[in-house]
C-alpha cells in the first residue's frame, strides 16, 4: 500500500508499554464482538463509530454557497484504510439520507460495500474468511424519506431498511414500499433515536452496527447509551471557519458523554509528516 516499509509503521502510545505496529491490520485485529448474552438485559450488540477531526475540534465545514464538506487534508489514505478495516467487522452500516443524496450529487464517495479500492482485497477477504456474508446490512436513517437509494445495494444482494419515524411523509412511506423498499417507522420523530434504530436491527439478528452516520446519531446514541466504541482520528492540523460542524448536534449530554481511552497510536508519516491520531474510546 505505501512504498516506504515505515510508512506502515504507526507507534502504539496507550496501553503502555509503547511499541511500533502495523497500519494495516491494525483495526482488522481489534476485538469487535458483542457483549455475551446476559450481561445486559436487551441484545447483545456492540454499536461502534468512527469520526476525523481536526485539533480545533471540526468534523466539516460549510462554504460560503452553504455547502457543507470535509475540510481539505482532514482525511487521507492511511486514515480511509483503518475506516474500511472497521467495516469489515460489521453485520450492518448504518448510513442516512444526508450522505445519500451526497452520494448521488458525487460530493461524496461510495462507502457502503466492504473491501472498496485497489488495496481493499484483503479487507474483503478478511471478512468472507470469517463466515461473515460478502457485504453487510445497509440501514438508512431517514427523517424526510428524500432517498435515492443506491443500486450498489441491490447489485451487491445487502439486504436494506429505511429507519424512519412517524413524522415521515406518508407518501414517501409508500412510494418506498412500492418500490420493494422496505420502511420501518420507529418512535414518534422527527429524528430515529439511536435506542429506537439499535432495537430494530438488534431484532434482525445484526450485532455488530458500524455508524456511518453523523453528529444527530451520534449524539443520540450516547445519549441513550447505545454507543459502545468511538474510533477517532484526530488530524494534527486546525481548520478554522466560521460555520463549521463538531461530531455532535443537539443539547448537552452531561455524564452521558463521558468515554474512556482504550487506544491510542501516533502515526507520525500522516500529512507529509504532520502526523494524525487513532484513539480508541468505549462509553458505559
Ligand atoms: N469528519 C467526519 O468524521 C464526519 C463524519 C460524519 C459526517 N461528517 C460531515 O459532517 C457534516 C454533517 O454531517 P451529516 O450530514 O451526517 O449531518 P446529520 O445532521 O447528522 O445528518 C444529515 C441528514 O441525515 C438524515 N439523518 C441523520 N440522522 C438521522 C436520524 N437520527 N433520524 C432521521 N434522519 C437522520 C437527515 O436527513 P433526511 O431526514 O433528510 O434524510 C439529516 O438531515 C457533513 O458534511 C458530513 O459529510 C464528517
Amino acid at each position: 500500500m505505501f512504498s516506504s516499509p515505515m510508512l506502515h509503521e504507526v507507534v502504539q502510545l496507550f496501553p503502555p508499554p509503547a511499541r511500533k505496529r502495523r497500519l494495516e491490520g491494525l483495526y482488522l485485529g481489534e476485538s469487535l464482538s458483542p457483549p455475551a448474552a446476559g450481561a445486559s438485559a436487551d441484545a447483545p450488540v456492540l454499536v461502534y463509530a468512527n469520526f476525523v477531526t481536526s485539533l480545533d475540534g471540526r468534523i466539516a465545514v460549510t462554504d460560503a454557497d452553504g455547502a457543507t464538506r470535509l475540510p481539505e487534508g482532514l482525511t487521507n489514505p492511511r486514515d480511509w484504510r483503518l475506516f474500511r478495516e472497521l467495516q469489515a467487522h460489521a453485520d450492518c452500516l448504518v448510513t442516512h439520507g444526508g450522505y445519500l443524496r451526497a452520494l448521488a450529487s458525487g460530493s461524496l464517495g461510495n462507502v457502503l460495500q466492504v473491501g472498496l479500492g485497489a488495496d481493499g482485497a484483503d479487507i474483503a477477504r478478511w471478512r468472507t474468511d470469517r463466515g461473515m456474508t460478502a457485504q453487510p446490512a445497509v440501514a438508512i436513517l431517514s427523517a424526510s424519506l428524500d432517498l435515492p437509494v443506491p443500486d450498489s445495494l441491490a447489485a451487491n444482494r445487502q439486504p436494506v431498511c429505511v429507519l424512519t419515524t412517524a413524522a415521515a411523509p406518508r407518501d414517501r412511506v409508500e412510494a418506498l414500499g412500492k418500490a420493494g423498499v422496505e420502511v420501518v417507522v420507529t418512535g414518534p420523530g422527527p429524528w430515529v433515536r439511536g435506542r429506537d434504530a439499535v432495537d430494530v436491527l438488534a431484532g434482525r439478528g445484526c450485532r455488530r452496527l458500524y455508524l456511518q452516520t453523523g453528529p444527530r446519531m451520534l449524539a443520540s446514541a450516547l445519549r441513550d447509551g447505545v454507543l459502545s466504541r468511538l474510533y477517532l482520528t484526530i488530524s494534527h492540523r486546525m481548520v478554522g471557519g466560521e460555520h463549521f460542524d463538531t461530531m455532535l448536534r443537539g443539547g448537552v449530554l452531561g455524564e452521558a458523554g463521558k468515554v474512556r481511552l482504550s487506544a491510542l497510536y501516533l502515526d507520525e508519516a500522516a500529512d507529509g509528516g504532520c502526523g494524525q491520531l487513532f484513539a480508541c474510546f468505549e462509553t458505559g
